[in-house]
Parts: structure tokens; sequence; C-alpha cells
């Protein structure tokens, strides 16, 4: 075996999207912290959540932490924990002052207090009607939250290692001595042997052909965990935004509907007048996603096609204004400013210009609710009874606290980060200072390195990306919006093939060692072949629908029986399936009116 550098750390963090450079930030207050990432820390995909982070500071008007715990529980279908979303709403609310005095750019209201604007599923409790609590930057906050808090990390002496990619957990019985990476300028192999180490990889929107998920999106640390025995909960929830660019699934915000966007179909119809007549376009994301689906199905997409329109052009919006008694007004101008990235992405990728066209939309893989099992203080759990694993943190889109249960509320994902990041840095720190570091196991590395090298030297003929693009075409048209066990059951059987011919037959065409993108890749596709086997699994168990887990043979939510969350262990070669209760709370269970 090749040589391995050895680096020591109390604690190692993986990932540096919010919840990456949160937990850091905190942990590097007292003990000595490594951030390692694939990327470098400002292109993580926390960059691409655009229109806002949630917080009910009521500066728009009316709210309280309580309503958005609300609308957090409702949006969820029941299956969120309510310990952790009690947590969630109410820190979110000291965590937004916090990210402002680090100096994040929030933009302003006319008092000069941080703007909030509407979104999806964020209602008064009492009224139904829509509440502005979705504070921004213009629609670019998740890349401010980034740059703020890469900042700080900075200051605050935090280690980076940028580019190097994370490939394995040195887990000895139950305990955790570090991480195994390969640098990628140079394919060298490097083991972090520490006290603590914790997962902020974020999601796998990959394994679907239309999503908003960036390449790398992969699900590495999820993937890792689950081949070292911590079991994945709740696998089957993957949420589908509402407005991906057509074909190409790059994310347009809630934020355009927040300010006032519509959704039109074919045949000119603002549809979501009849799916949520309430809140309209503004209902959650799985009901907005199965509604564009079915307008599509019954050929009322645009030209008979599968997508529908997102207008928010200030002539059509202002008359949906004036009709509704809303005072309020957009222009072009306010469009420029308040959607900026809207903007550019309409020009970039479809040229078009959204202030005078409307934008081609279609629901994209967009989030993860299922993931890490892991308590309100990041710590990862390893079965039904909560037996925690210690020295072993997760947070953000990899982990399942749960606060989005089976379906997640728009700006959540942001709220999370910084929240349960926060919480996990103090605890993981905590951890460090009343540990020892225990000896690194012989060989650390010796079996990832073995796998590395069946790949390299594989000569079976299979290209990575020929498996990935299998993948992703039976994801998209099999466990999708909507299900079938029979089309569940067909996506199995090729998931099942293609894992076959990924063992046997994988080869790679660049047997080099510096920024060997084909080796990674190819281990990659590896990581998302066996999240999709989990997903389909844990979809075809849950005889119900909730959430973003739509069954058209079982279309009705069934809380006697499932109100439940899954656990799918991988033992050997095979899956298995347990349950644990969901944490009941003041909210109790009802049918989901918009
Ligand atoms: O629509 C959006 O801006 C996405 C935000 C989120 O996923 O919460």
């Amino acid at each position: 075996m090749a040589e391995v550098k050895t680096h020591t750390f109390d604690a190692v963090i993986v990932g540096a999207g919010g919840a990456g450079l949160m937990a850091a930030l905190y942990a590097s207050k007292s003990v000595n912290v490594a951030v390692i990432s694939k990327l470098y820390p400002t292109r993580s995909h926390t960059g691409a959540a655009l229109g806002g982070i949630g917080a009910a500071l009521g500066n728009n008007g009316e709210d309280h932490w309580e309503w958005h715990a609300y609308d957090t529980v409702k949006g969820s279908d029941y299956l969120a924990d309510q310990d952790a979303v009690d947590i969630l709403c109410k820190e979110a609310v000291e965590t937004i002052v916090e990210l402002e005095h680090m100096g994040l750019p929030f933009d302003r209201t006319s008092e000069g207090r941080i703007s909030q604007r509407r979104f999806g599923g964020h209602t008064n409790k009492e009224t139904g009607k829509p509440v502005p609590r979705a504070c921004h930057a213009a629609d670019r906050t998740g890349h401010m939250i980034l740059q703020t808090l890469y900042q700080q990390c900075i200051k605050n002496k935090v280690n980076f290692f940028d580019e190097y990619h994370v490939v394995d957990l040195i887990r000895v019985g139950d305990t955790v001595r570090g991480l195994v990476a390969v640098e990628l300028s140079t394919g060298d192999f490097h083991v972090f042997h520490s006290k603590a180490v914790h997962f902020a990889t974020g999601g796998w929107g990959r394994c679907w052909e239309v999503t908003s998920n960036a390449h790398s999106l992969t699900g590495d640390g999820a993937a890792i965990c689950l081949r070292r025995g911590i079991p994945l909960e709740d696998m089957e929830f993957f949420q589908f935004h509402p407005t991906g660019i057509f074909k190409l699934g790059i994310l347009i915000t809630e934020g355009v509907r927040g300010e006032g966007g519509i959704l039109i179909n074919g045949q000119g119809e603002r549809f979501m007048e009849r799916y949520a007549p309430t809140i309209k376009d503004l209902a959650s994301r799985d009901v907005v996603s199965r509604a564009i689906f079915l307008e599509v199905q019954a050929g009322r997409g645009i030209n008979g096609k599968n997508y529908v329109h997102l207008d928010v052009r200030p002539e059509t919006v202002n008359r949906y204004f004036e009709e509704a008694g809303d005072s309020r007004r957009i222009t072009k101008q306010f469009i420029e400013e308040k959607l900026g990235e809207t903007v550019d992405l309409g020009r970039t990728y479809l040229g078009i210009d959204p202030v005078h066209e409307p934008i081609p939309i279609q629901p994209t893989a967009h989030y993860a609710m299922g993931g890490i099992p892991t308590d309100v203080d990041g710590r990862v759990i390893l079965d039904a009874q909560n037996t925690v694993l210690p020295g072993l943190y997760a947070a953000g889109e990899v982990a399942c606290v749960s606060v989005h249960g089976a379906n997640r509320l728009g700006t959540n994902s942001l709220v999370d980060l910084v929240v349960f990041g926060r919480r996990s840095g103090v605890h993981m720190a905590r951890y460090c200072q009343e540990t020892e570091l225990l000896p690194l196991p012989e060989g650390p590395a010796d079996e990832v390195m073995a796998e590395f090298d069946r790949i390299r030297n594989g000569s079976g003929g299979v290209r990575a990306h020929e498996l990935r693009q299998r993948m992703q075409t039976t994801m998209m048209a099999n466990v999708s919006v909507f299900r079938t066990e029979e089309s569940m059951t067909k996506a199995l059987a090729e998931l099942r093939q293609l894992r076959t011919e990924y063992d046997r037959n994988i080869q790679i065409d660049d047997k080099s060692k510096n920024f060997n993108s084909d080796l990674l890749e190819a281990w990659e596709v590896g990581c998302l072949l066996e999240l999709s086997e989990v997903t389909t699994i844990s979809a075809v168990a849950r005889k119900e629908s909730r959430g973003g887990h739509a069954r058209e043979d079982y279309p009705r939510r069934k809380d006697d029986e499932w109100m439940k969350h899954s656990l799918c262990f991988l033992e050997g070669d095979a899956y298995r399936l347990g349950y644990k209760p969901v944490v009941p709370g003041r909210y109790q269970p009802k049918e989901r009116v918009y």
C-alpha cells in the first residue's frame, strides 16, 4: 500500500456549507478544528438556497415562533419531531440577529429593520393568510450566509483542507477515530485522526435527472455512514421544488412567488386556485409540485408539454394584486433589485428576460428530508432506541433531526443549517474537551484504498457516467413526485442491475493521480446508487401518502399505522428496515388545508 499522510485534530468537520461552517465556528472557540471539503468552501451548495431564511422576527407584520413551528409541523405532514421543531423556530430568531452582527448584509425595511418576504407555507395561524417571515439578502441569501460564515471561520483560525474528498469514516466498535480523504490535486490518501467527526456534506439530488442540486451533491456523507453501520432515516421523503428551470432543474426561488409571481398553465389559468384556494401559489412545496404534475398530466402544460409558466412580469402581478385587494405593487426595478439572481438565471440559461417574459418551470429534485439520524445536539444515533454513537455528529441536509418530517417548509433548510450547525459545534467542542484521543487502528485507510484500486484497475468496459444516467432516468420516471408499487419495483430491479455492473465491470479511462475526477466521480456514483436503492426500498415499504411521498396506489395519509420514522440499515449486502416513533408536541395531526 502507498504511504498515507496523517493529521491530528480534536474535531474534523466534513463539508464547508452553512452547517459545517457554523459547527466549525462554534467548536473552534475552544478546540482545534479542521474543515475538509471537496470544494472551495464558498462554492458549497448553501449558496443555492436563494430566497430567504425563516424566523419569526415580525418585522413586516405580526408573527410568533409558535406560528413558524405550526407551519413547520403542518408542512411536514405531521412527521417532524416537535421537540426539535420548537428548538428550530425559537433559536431561529436569535441566530438571525447573530448572523446580522457577524456582518450578513440583509435587505432592510424603510425603518432599517431586516426585511422579510412571503414564502410557501408561511402563514398566520389564526387567519391562514401569508406571513412575511423570510429574511433575505436579495435572492442570494444562502450565498451571503456562506460568505459571512467563511470570513468568521478564517478570523477564528479554523484549519481548512479545501479540495480534499472524504471517502471513509474510521470507526472502531462504538468509537470514532477519524476520517480518510483523497487530496484532489495529488491523489494522495490522508488520514485525519480525531476525537470527533462531524458530517455536513449536504444532500443527494444527483440521484435524479432533473435536479436543483450541484454536481457535487452525491450524498457522500450519508453513504459513508451507511457503510459504517449507521442507519439512514426517512429516506423515502425527497422534496421536489416546484420551480426548477424546465429541463435544467436549476432553482428559481420561491421568493419569486413570495413577491407576487404566479403559476400559469397552458390555458392561461392561475391553476393553484383549484388546489389551494386560500394561499394559492404559496402552498407547501409538495402541494404545488403535485399540482403542476397533475396539470401537465391533464394536458394543460404549456403547448401540451411537461412544464408551466412562472409569471413575475409587473403587469401580470399587479393585475392579480389589484383583483385581490392587495396594496402591493411591483416594478421592473423592484424585480431587478430583489430578484436579481432570478433575472440573471433567466437571461443566462434561457435567453429570456423574466421582467418581460414568463419563465418555463417544472418540479425539480431539491432536498432530502431524511438522512443520518441525530438528536437535537447533532449526535448521531444508531437505532430506534436513540442510542448515541459518541464522537460522531451530523447537521444540515445530510442529517435528519427530524425537523422536516415528510416535507420541508421553504427557508427551513437555512434555519436548520445555522441552528443545528451551532448546537452540534457547541456539543462537539465540549465532548472533545472531556475525551482522550483514542489510537488509530492498523491500516485505517486500507479498505477504502483497496476499493479505489479496484475502480482504477477495472476493465469491464462500463463507464460511471452510463450508470449514472440510467440511475437518474429510472429515479426520475419511477421514484418521483408520484410513485406506485409497480413503478418503484421497476426502479429497484434496474438499480440492482446497475449495482451489479458497478461492482463487476466499472472501468475508468484516466489512470493518473493528479486531479483524477474520473476516479472520484466513479466512486461518487457508488454512493448515489446506494442512496437511490435505500430511497426506493424505504418508499416501497411506506404504504400511505404523506408530504413528499405521494403514492397513487395508497393516496391517503394513515396516521394509525404510519406515524413513524423509517430507519434503513445496511447489513452485509442486504438492507433491513426498522421504525421509530415520531416525537409528538402541541400540534395534533389533522388534514392539511391551504
Ligand atoms: O426557493 C428557494 O429560495 C429555496 C429555498 C429553500 O430551499 O428553502
